[in-house]
């Protein structure tokens, strides 16, 4: 950082005129409930001396034990180098890779064991169960594809836009293998966000499908690469090949052609590659594993960069000792590995520890509610991770389905959002049998793996509330002025943490700047030190600590919403929007959903002289589709006659917030226009 700019620039960007920590729905707290006896006595983390090894006089050398779990060709020199703070550096000196600790480590007693379950979304089609072996087999013979036909090598960016098939952690693993950092792009988002992220990092190599299951229906996918290449091209960037997995090997099943020279269907190119095997890199512990792209206060998504040997070692430890998996157990987390949850907990944390981890391709309640039951019964799934989001759906869908089947969980995590306790009760109750623990992990994209959690066979749970830090993790909580609030004391304020842990991102890609003006400008107590304890990184949400040490998160503090668990910043949504040559302004606000929890509304004001109609509403919501994916399909379009203003001209989200919610919006007479309140609050009647 060369002075003080992005200082100044972080308070204003985090002063945002609505914040979903106000519309937070608050609920009381509530009782605990006991882990069950079971769990416990086979649990891997019991001992409550850990929070002990993990106190802040112990850091940073307590992380040792974080990066002992994994395999190293070269041990490290220096835990944690601060020398530039806040870019941390840790396991200094240390070289590893990634794909074999995830893959050939477990070679030697788990070869015949599944790596993956693949389930396809069409119940007819049998499950696919890849061992270890077999995984070894498939990512060294793409990995040689990948180094010997792409010429790609360690640091080159390649963009995954691929869906939920065993194929896409054989391609994580394969560009880990060689050291060339993957930038997996959901695959949900269109063909133009594709293109940004793949222009941002500046991938010269597209690897897709060409289609997938979602709903029942199979979807062309490969046209969204040709969307991709289209619109980077017009950004001035060239990606030169895409290389496209079949759904079904040996048969092309998207309506969309092959561009000769630049697309190569990866399943015959392979049979080139029969029986190759690519050794793995020596990575330096703090090179680049993976670049994740997420919405933030500005309508360009930042590239998250995480480590190899820190996130590894974090997403590995958590995965044993929160997640509580064993090398025995089957694991189904139902995230998408296009987001962060889907990267660390069900690719590189269960994998490194050699257990069976769930794909399934489709939606879960597909054909009927009870497919995830189904599944979890017929594949003996005994650890099952899913949002709130999708626990509303199947509640909603079946709330007596799952009694019907013979499934039995001994943990069940929740992650992405406030989890209401009613939910929370129904999973426990009937998900669960009462015989699960639950955890309600609280972290994000940035943190490569839990930052609050109980530790499931020490803490009790308590519905609503996500706990205190895992071990080596110090929350604090900062009022708008820079004062810490007492622990426990119940108040509303900022939560950060006090200090920087193995998994947390290294920078966004090609924005260090941002990095610090964004996480830890705000409450940073001397640019110049070097000093861990000078940055406590702002996490960006609001949160609560309550008497027993457990926090309860309220939302995001920023412009981004978060819709079914996913994070959309508002000002991608408006950027959208002012693409279409009638839009003058626009402003999104969140509003609570029963099932994804919020949803965007967008208030839009016309050119002079243009009328609204139904058709331009929808050509809006089209462009916003078409800008990022259906995920950001606004509920409503609402075009206003003008935006609430300020005297100085600010757009009032806080009054649209209201009318959306229908809520007094408190006092409008100070706005520049104050009339324009009624006429609205009557258009969205
Ligand atoms: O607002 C918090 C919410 O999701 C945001 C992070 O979103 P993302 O980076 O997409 O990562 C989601 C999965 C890790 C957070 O800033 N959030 C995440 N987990 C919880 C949560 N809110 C409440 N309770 C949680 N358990």
């Amino acid at each position: 950082m060369s002075d003080d700019k992005p200082l100044r620039q972080s308070r204003e960007q985090q002063t945002a005129d609505i914040s979903e920590a106000q519309i937070a729905v608050h609920w009381q707290e509530e009782d605990y409930f006991a882990p069950p006896a079971k769990f416990i006595a086979q649990a891997n983390l019991t001992d409550a001396g850990i929070f002990e090894r993990f106190s802040l006089d112990k850091f940073p050398e307590c992380y040792r034990e974080f990066a002992d779990l994994l395999e190293w060709y070269k041990r490290w020199d220096k835990t944690l180098d601060t020398g530039n703070a806040p870019f941390w550096r840790w396991f200094v000196g240390g070289k590893l890779n990634a794909c074999s600790n995830c893959v050939d480590r477990h070679l030697a007693k788990h070869k015949n064991k599944a790596a993956i379950h693949f389930v396809p979304e069409p119940e007819q089609e049998a499950v696919q169960h890849i061992t270890y072996q077999e995984l070894f087999v498939r990512v060294n013979e793409f990995a040689a594809l990948l180094r010997d036909f792409c010429g790609l090598k360690t640091g080159d960016r390649v963009t995954l836009h691929m869906p939920m098939v065993a194929e896409l952690p054989i391609t994580m693993l394969a560009c880990a293998r060689l050291g060339v950092i993957h930038s997996q792009v959901f695959s949900g988002f269109s063909g133009k966000a594709c293109a940004d992220r793949a222009v941002d990092s500046e991938s010269r190599v597209l690897i897709t499908m060409d289609a997938y299951y979602r709903a029942g229906k199979l979807l062309d996918h490969k046209e969204k690469a040709d969307i991709a290449v289209a619109e980077a091209a017009t950004d001035g960037h060239r990606i030169d090949k895409v290389l496209v997995w079949q759904r079904y090997p040996g048969k092309y099943s998207s309506p969309t052609k092959l561009v000769e020279g630049r697309d190569v269907i990866i399943n015959d190119l392979l049979r080139k590659y029969r029986g190759k095997r690519v050794e793995p890199v020596p990575m330096p512990a703090e090179a680049a594993l993976f670049l994740m792209y997420t919405s933030g206060t500005t309508g360009k998504p930042k590239g998250c960069q995480h480590s190899i040997g820190g996130y590894l070692a974090y997403v590995t430890w958590t995965s044993k000792y929160i997640q509580d998996i064993h090398p025995e157990d089957v694991y189904w987390c139902m995230a998408d590995i296009g987001w962060i949850t889907g990267h660390s907990y069900i690719v590189y944390g269960p994998l490194s520890l050699g257990a069976s981890s769930v794909i399934y391709e489709g939606v879960p309640t597909h054909p009927d509610a009870g497919r995830s039951w189904r599944i979890a019964e017929d594949l003996d799934v005994n650890i099952f991770h899913t949002s709130p989001t999708a626990i509303r759906a199947l509640r909603r869908a079946g709330p007596d389905e799952p009694a019907k089947y013979n499934h039995h969980f001994k943990h069940m995590t929740t992650v992405g959002e406030p989890i209401e306790p009613a939910v929370w009760k129904w999973y426990f109750t009937e998900v669960g049998k009462g015989e699960a623990v639950i955890v309600d992990t609280w972290w994000q994209t940035e943190n490569g793996g839990f930052l609050c959690s109980t530790v499931p066979a020490i803490h009790k749970m308590k519905p609503g509330s996500a706990g205190p830090g895992i071990p080596g993790i110090h929350p604090v909580i900062y009022d708008d002025e820079g004062k810490e609030l007492p622990a426990g004391s119940g108040k509303a304020g900022n939560i950060c943490i006090r200090n920087p842990w193995p998994g947390i991102f290294q920078t966004i890609w090609k924005d260090p700047d941002r990095f610090v003006a964004q996480y830890y400008a705000r409450y940073c107590k001397n640019p110049k030190s070097k000093d861990w304890r000078d940055w406590p990184y702002l996490a960006g949400d609001g949160a609560v600590q309550a008497a027993d040490g457990y926090y309860r998160i309220l939302g995001r503090i920023d412009d981004v919403i978060n819709v079914a668990g996913h994070r959309l910043g508002t000002k991608e949504i408006e950027s959208a929007a002012l693409l279409v040559a009638e839009v003058a302004e626009a402003a999104v606000v969140p509003v609570a959903d029963e099932i994804k929890g919020k949803v965007p509304d967008l208030y839009v004001s016309l050119k002079p002289g243009l009328n609204a109609s139904k058709e331009l509403a929808n050509k809006i919501s089209a462009a916003v589709v078409s800008a990022i994916g259906a995920i950001a399909r606004p509920r409503e379009v609402v075009i206003v006659p003008d935006m609430p203003k300020t005297r100085s001209g600010k757009i009032m989200r806080r009054v649209l917030a209201a009318i959306s919610s229908h809520q007094d919006p408190g006092d409008v007479s100070t706005l520049a226009n104050p009339e324009v309140v009624d006429k609205i609050r009557e258009l969205v009647k």
